[in-house]
């Protein structure tokens, strides 16, 4: 796949499931990599990597907030003034009932999931159009095209991530930006261990064989991204799910989890 060949591209949440997939991937690929998120332990074995791609960077920053995106965009310009590619995958989950959740909880959801990636967008897409390229990556979910019951500020977050993709498509396409979301079912990564309020739900007495493994997750996306596909499901069960919310819509509530 040549599309990722010295490519520049920025990763958030590399620390995480599916975020370590795509860089080790990427990077096999050729891309030229600067990698973030909040917990950056596990990003130190990148400093010694050698292969066909490059670390151009590691940052450690929390984009929880408005004035630690600030710093963290500031980060990233030191290494970089303008990346080919933004990969938005940080995110947070919780599950309960909307009314169980403390205020401060959803709030810092909805800054990781939706606000900060629109502040990353916001700050890179006049640089992108004055150049004429970029690819935007926003890793959304299936709840981002179905509600997620339990999950109210999960599903607002992945459907606003989806909608706000959409609309900076269609301004930005002129100007040769591609923008990609991704939307995978559950796959088997830390989130899936996420803060409980008012429910004790164990993701082992969900049907395993519908949950996805990172690597496939990844592989998939990966090359509907070369592909510069709008809109990605990857794994068999994201595609049934959107089959299923086209075709039969009151069907959906069978998949309540919680
Ligand atoms: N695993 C799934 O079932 C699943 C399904 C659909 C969508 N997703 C989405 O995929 C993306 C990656 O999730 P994952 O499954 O790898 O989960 P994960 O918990 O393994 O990884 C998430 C990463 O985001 C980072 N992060 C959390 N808060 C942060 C902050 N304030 N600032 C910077 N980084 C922060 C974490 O440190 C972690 O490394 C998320 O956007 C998630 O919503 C996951």
């Amino acid at each position: 796949m040549k599309y990722f060949e010295g490519k520049s591209i920025l990763l958030t949440g590399a620390s995480g499931g599916l975020g370590s997939e795509f860089a080790s991937q990427l990077l096999d690929l050729g891309g030229h990599l600067i990698l973030s998120d909040v917990k950056i332990e596990s990003l130190d074995r990148y400093k010694t990597y050698s292969g066909a791609g490059k670390v151009l960077g590691l940052i450690a920053g929390d984009i929880s907030t408005k004035e630690g995106t600030e710093r963290f965009l500031a980060d990233v310009k030191k290494i970089h003034p303008c990346p080919d590619m933004i990969i938005n995958n940080a995110g947070i989950a919780q599950a309960g009932p909307f009314g169980s959740v403390p205020l401060d909880r959803w709030e810092k959801l909805m800054n990781i999931n939706l606000i900060s990636p629109m502040r990353i967008c916001h700050y890179f897409l006049p640089d992108m159009a004055s150049r004429g390229s970029g690819h935007i990556v926003n890793v959304s979910s299936v709840a981002g095209i179905v509600p997620m019951p339990g999950g109210a500020p999960y599903t607002a977050s992945k459907h606003g991530i989806k909608g706000f993709s959409d609309a900076i498509r269609m301004d930005y396409q002129k100007q040769g930006i591609h923008v990609s979301t991704v939307h995978p079912f559950f796959t088997r990564t830390a989130i899936l261990q996420s803060e409980r309020f008012g429910v004790n739900i164990d993701i082992n007495d969900y049907p395993q064989f519908m949950i996805e493994s990172p690597d496939n997750v990844i592989r998939e996306t990966i090359k509907a991204i070369a592909q510069k596909t709008d809109f990605i499901l990857p794994g068999p069960t994201a595609k049934v799910l959107d089959l299923m919310r086209r075709l039969a819509p009151g069907m959906m509530g069978l998949f309540k989890l919680f």
